[in-house]
């Protein structure tokens, strides 16, 4: 029998950048652990690894802003998904505007929306955050 991770390595999950931001500090990374949950009320859930900058500035943070990728997001997958927020302000390599709360909208992303954080719950090695 094929291993839990043989199995999900050939799953194809959308690509999303979620950025936050708390006390002048802003993150973001790639994120492919996330979907909607909810319609009505509406709810998304963001998986964020404890090994992130992201994760960290996110504990504190009270809205997300996730950003839906496509084909032609490459520089922005890499740019969120490659640096990390520990060594690089990745927000001086794109474009990008305050968004609800501060949280910054990245303006290459063909779409976005923005949700405040209602729930932190540990899974595994990462953080569901809905
Ligand atoms: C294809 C791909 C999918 C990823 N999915 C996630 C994810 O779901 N959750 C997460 O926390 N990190 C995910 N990452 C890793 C982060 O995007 C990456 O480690 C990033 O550099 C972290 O940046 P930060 O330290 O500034 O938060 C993914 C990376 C790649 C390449």
């Amino acid at each position: 029998m094929d291993s839990f991770q043989d199995v999900t390595d050939v799953l194809d999950y959308p690509m999303f950048v979620v950025t936050t931001a708390t006390d002048g500090r802003a993150a973001g990374c790639l994120v492919g652990f996330a979907t909607q949950i909810s319609i009505d009320p509406p709810r998304f859930l963001v998986g964020l690894s404890e090994k992130n900058h992201t994760h960290r500035v996110a504990l504190e943070a009270r809205r997300l802003v996730v950003h839906i990728l496509d084909a032609d997001s490459l520089a922005l997958a890499r740019l969120f998904g490659e640096a990390t927020g520990d060594d690089v302000d990745k927000f001086e390599s794109c474009s990008w505007s305050p968004g609800p709360d501060g949280v910054p909208v990245l303006e290459e992303a063909p779409a976005w929306f923005s949700g405040a954080v209602r729930h932190h719950n540990v899974a595994g090695d990462h953080t569901r955050r809905f």
